[in-house]
């Protein structure tokens, strides 16, 4: 027995990071074999097509320009008041529904789940999401004491599984008053599916039915991580709209974040957006999770908030930012082309790709065929029911080929 000082309920925490393993193997054998030869899609960042990490020029021009104060000094709790506004506004763009908001700044968006969890939740609960899913969420959830469960993401036709959904939300709201679900999307990890318009109104009417049982609580977070990826701006974010005039006992959270849509991924900056038709709620959500913000990480980076306050304020720096951004939705959106283009030739199954930096191909034994694809210099992440390769980080000349040997490697492994 080896010796635990550990408190009982911490005993045994150990994170088993399958992206992290991953990444590992494919630094040894780039060390072993050349750079040029291994094909690293494990990587949940932007890598140009030299390989080379991308900060986005104006927002690092913008960063460097900042005075040396804004970048030291402590924040107001809560986050920059400029920074909450601008969060909130870049966050729907023209789609703000008519509905009460509130803003506080988190530590990126699992800042907000955290929060989410924390506040919306009690011990012992179950929050749901889709079976495919970013594996932190259950971490999140568990470190909580709370546990996850989930849904189908898609049904048999490949679209988006609302019978599902409602089951596991009665089933749920059978053994407790408060539900949250997290919905990751548009673009969402691992899949790079984002729910359509329709997908939107049936999941809503799903949440207002159950809503009209008074005495339960219907939260919805909406991890929008790659929301600046997903497509034209007010197209993917239509759906905001029709968070107006829901009931009263349902909360919508918007999980934003600037670690891709600004490639500030270690500055930690986001802030969770509450929508809600009741001024009360709103207060209530900018109260609680602000205290729940002193007592877990204080003030969060002010230079970050001072970055994106800065940058929303000046429409010429702004429009260069959306454009350099726009010139690597393009660069992701071509490598992902590519990949989906030879899938079909090669008789590849793969989840419904939209748009984002991952990409899903489902996978009876995924360790085994990410060992096989081992053999060819190829590394990608196996999650549960398959292997997620991320386009945002493999060059074109790269993914060109991946997709027939993954169908090799499968076939060989599965035979
Ligand atoms: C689905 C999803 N949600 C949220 C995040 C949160 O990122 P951050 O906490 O850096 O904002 C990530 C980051 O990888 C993600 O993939």
């Amino acid at each position: 027995m080896t010796l635990s000082l550990a408190a009982p309920h911490a005993k045994g925490k150990f994170a088993t990071d399958k992206i992290f393993g991953a990444s590992a193997a494919a630094n040894k054998d780039a060390a072993q074999y050349g750079k040029d030869k291994v094909v690293n899609a494990t990587i949940g960042a932007i890598l140009d097509d030299k390989e080379a990490l991308v900060c986005l020029p104006t927002v690092e021009k913008v960063y460097r320009s900042l005075p040396i104060n804004e970048v030291i000094n402590y924040a107001p709790i809560a986050g920059l008041p400029e920074f909450l506004e601008a969060a909130t506004s870049l966050a729907f763009a023209d789609n703000r529904p008519e509905a009460y908001t509130s803003a506080v700044a988190t530590s990126g968006g699992s800042g907000v789940i955290h929060h989410t969890v924390a506040n919306y939740t009690e011990i012992g609960d179950t929050l749901l999401t889709s079976d495919w899913f970013w594996g932190p969420y259950k971490v999140l959830c568990q470190d909580a004491l709370r546990k996850l469960d989930t849904y189908t993401l898609f049904d048999e036709k490949q679209n988006f599984n609302t019978k599902s959904y409602e089951s596991k939300v009665a089933e749920l709201l059978r053994k407790q008053n408060s539900l949250v679900t997290i919905i990751n999307t548009p673009a969402h990890n691992p899949t790079g599916y984002s729910l359509s318009n329709s997908d939107w109104d049936s999941l809503l009417d799903v949440v207002k039915n159950a809503a009209k049982d008074q005495s339960k609580r219907l939260i919805l977070l909406v991890d929008i991580a790659y929301i600046d990826y997903a497509g034209e701006k007010n197209e993917c974010r239509a759906f905001m709209k029709k968070f107006t005039n829901l009931p009263d006992n349902v909360l919508i959270i918007l999980a934003f974040s600037m670690s891709k849509g600004y490639t500030m991924y270690g500055q930690r900056t986001g802030a969770m957006i509450g929508i809600s038709p009741n001024k009360d709620v709103a207060r209530e959500f900018a109260d609680i999770n602000q205290f729940t913000s002193r007592a877990t990480w204080s003030n969060i980076n002010r230079g970050c908030m001072r970055l994106l306050a800065t940058i929303y304020n000046d429409k010429t720096i702004m429009a260069q930012v959306e454009k350099e951004r726009a010139q690597y939705y393009g660069l992701i959106h071509a490598r992902a082309d590519i990949f989906v283009r030879e899938a079909k030739a090669a008789n590849l199954h793969m989840l419904p790709y939209i748009a984002g930096f991952f990409l899903t191909v489902p996978a009876k034994d995924p360790d085994a065929v990410c060992n096989k694809l081992h053999e060819d210099h190829i590394f990608a992440v196996p999650l549960g029911k398959g292997i997620r390769i991320a386009v945002c980080a493999v060059p074109s000349f790269k993914i060109t080929g991946m997709a027939a040997k993954m169908a090799q490697a499968m076939a060989e492994v599965e035979k």
